[in-house]
């Protein structure tokens, strides 16, 4: 989705946008511009990759040190210079750049065009450019005035900044529902929609809450409420490395973030467990609150989604505790039937997805607790959610998940192990025991790593030009299927779905046909026996069987190449077999030749419905 990105203070604004914008591309975007002040506003944009804007800015002299940035991701409109932002109010006196989405902005234009405004673009955002620049001249109030004033009037989501042509030394920012942080340094100030967009210039930060607005000057940054009053606000540091948003050798950032994952998923468990305990305190999630739990929500999308897949497993089977399960887009208009003592766990990386923030909120209004799984300190969702227990995966640039996926497996296998403590559904020594082996997941982890990556590319290459796959499994391992198939289609381009392995031969078994590839996970030992007919049967009518399993499971016969993984407690193999899973993805999709880091048509966070 679009980034912004802003800076106000002694360097040269155009190397720290550039820079800034850079970071985000990750995002997903397919045109960027940027507004730089000189003696005048000078408003760069072009359509496609930031090196053609760059291209155009390369000759000129642009020493302004103030100055705001953005890549579009294309909603109205399609992608092309015109739509780019920034936009600029009719007679110059406002250019601003915005995330999110005006909803009725075709109300706004027309409005607008009975008071003589004409429109050049197809955006949305146009409209907001100049309807500030309406109630500016109107009004004569000054910016934040003119700022609250649109705040009001408008709906949907965003987050923008502006600069008025009469304050070229200050940039204006107003937020509602779009991801903004807003930086300060001893060199000046800075605004993004992201963390790594200036994580190299500052770590010292402001969250700035909806419906407020506030003013960038070069020394200082000075906040407002809707009523136009000051209000203050505490500067945090972010805890993130700048090493973790770069690619420090590797060739995708994919890569690099697979890598990762024993590290950061030992930080996860250190974060909550100290000497055989879980401990919850710092998040006020006590027994108290655990206690009095009888039935259990899990919303997300897309991977998120997944780990929800594999926690219901976990959850029923560890606390007996009732877990349903829905992806936030239907949740969110589904009317859910949520009961007093219900627990609804919104599961995110980024914090800001539209429709698990609109989940979030319908679970608040209808009276359930909730708790979010969150990446992204400070993002929308954990500052929401009752509760938050935090991913310390650090900043995840690919596209597709890997590290915030396993760090959010590991937070709910320790959400669950205290659940059932609390609920007496384990003793203790199952749960140290429990403990004992989430602990060693890091080094099976690694060994994975060390032992599988060659064999896995080398059967990548063979299956580059695949058409169709198909990931089967029964329970935990069905659910893992769910995510490895997303992982695979997602970069690779190649069609691919997942089966609860019994559920195949009731239709979809017909698309089997010679060399169809069939990825089995068949770690579960109670059922193990079932999928492996499952897969015989695929065999049998042509399909290529790699499967995913430990040693202790006889699985040679059916497997035409096998990955193997070490053993764990049945509660985890998802942490170990998610792993080949991801490699397979990468490797097929570097084979193809493809920007694994950023698939096409998709975006790292998805901030609109
Ligand atoms: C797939 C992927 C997406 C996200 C989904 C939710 O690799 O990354 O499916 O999991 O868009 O995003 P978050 O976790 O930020 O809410």
């Amino acid at each position: 989705m679009c980034g912004i990105v802003g800076y106000n203070g002694k360097n040269k604004a155009i190397d720290i946008l550039l820079s800034g914008l850079s970071k985000l591309e990750y995002r997903g975007y397919d045109s960027a511009g940027v507004a730089v002040v000189d003696n005048e506003i000078d408003v760069i944009k072009s359509k496609g990759k930031i090196i053609n804007l760059k291209e155009k800015i390369k000759d000129l002299d642009l020493f302004g040190t103030t100055g705001i940035g953005h890549t579009r991701w294309a909603t109205h409109g399609e992608p092309s210079e015109n739509n780019a932002h920034p936009h600029i109010s009719n007679d110059g006196t406002v250019t601003l750049v915005h995330n999110g989405i005006i909803e009725n902005y075709q109300e706004l234009t027309e409005k607008l065009k009975k008071h003589g405004y004409t429109f050049y673009s197809q955006t949305d955002t146009e409209v907001l450019a100049n309807i500030i620049d309406y109630y500016y001249k109107k009004y004569k109030m000054g910016p934040i005035d003119a700022i609250n004033r649109t705040m009001v009037r408008v709906r949907g989501s965003y987050a923008c900044a502006v600069i008025f042509k009469d304050y070229p030394d200050e940039i204006w920012v107003a937020r509602k529902d779009s991801p903004l942080i807003i930086g300060t340094s001893k060199d000046g100030t800075y605004l993004a929609s992201d963390v790594p967009a200036i994580l190299e210039y500052t770590k010292n930060v402001y969250y700035i809450d909806n419906l407020e607005a506030a003013c960038l000057k070069k020394d200082k940054v000075i906040f407002y409420d809707l009523n136009g009053d000051v209000i203050e606000k505490e500067l945090k540091t972010i805890e993130w490395d700048i090493s973790s948003s770069e690619k420090e050798g590797y060739e995708h950032f994919m890569i690099k973030e697979i890598h990762e994952q024993p590290d950061v998923i030992k930080k996860t468990i250190n974060n909550y467990v100290s000497n055989n305990i879980i401990d919850f305190a710092k998040t006020n999630l006590t027994e108290d609150i655990l206690k009095d739990i009888d039935q259990i929500y899990i919303v997300a999308c897309g991977s998120a989604y997944h780990v929800g897949v594999c926690e219901q497993y976990i959850i029923e089977d560890l606390t007996r505790v009732p877990v349903r399960l829905d992806v936030a887009s239907e949740f969110r208009y589904k009317h859910p039937i949520l009961s007093k003592n219900e627990l609804v766990i919104i599961v995110s990386q980024s914090g800001e997805t539209a429709d698990s923030l609109a989940a979030l909120r319908e679970a608040k209004e209808l009276g359930a607790k909730t708790l979010a799984v969150v990446n992204v300190v400070g993002s929308s969702i954990a500052r929401e959610a009752d509760y938050v227990l935090y991913t310390l995966a650090g900043p995840e640039i690919a596209v597709a998940t890997t590290k915030a996926f396993s760090t959010q497996l590991i937070v709910l296998y320790l959400f669950a192990i205290e659940l059932a403590k609390t609920k007496g559904t384990i003793d203790d020594k199952k749960y140290k025991e429990l403990i004992t082996e989430m602990e060693c997941i890091p080094d099976k982890v690694q060994s994975i790593l060390d032992n599988e990556i060659n064999n896995i590319q080398k059967i990548s290459s063979e299956f580059a030009s695949a058409k169709d796959a198909f990931y089967i499994g029964r329970g935990l391992d069905y659910a893992i299927s769910l995510e490895g198939s997303l992982k695979l289609k997602e970069i690779s381009y190649i069609h691919s779905e997942a089966y609860a392995a019994g559920e195949l031969k009731h239709g979809t078994i017909s698309l089997i046909e010679d060399n169809t590839l069939v990825v089995g996970v068949v770690t579960q030992e109670d059922i193990y026996e079932k999928t492996i007919s499952n897969l015989v049967e695929v065999k049998s009518r042509g399909g290529y069987i790699i499967t995913v399993s430990s040693d202790n499971i006889p699985i040679d016969k059916v497997s035409n190449y096998k990955i193997t993984i070490p053993e764990t407690n049945k509660y985890f193999y998802p942490s170990l077999t998610v792993i080949p899973l991801q490699l397979l993805g990468y490797y097929i999709a570097v084979s193809r030749g493809l920007d694994v880091d950023k698939p096409r048509n998709l975006a790292k966070s998805v901030t609109v419905e």
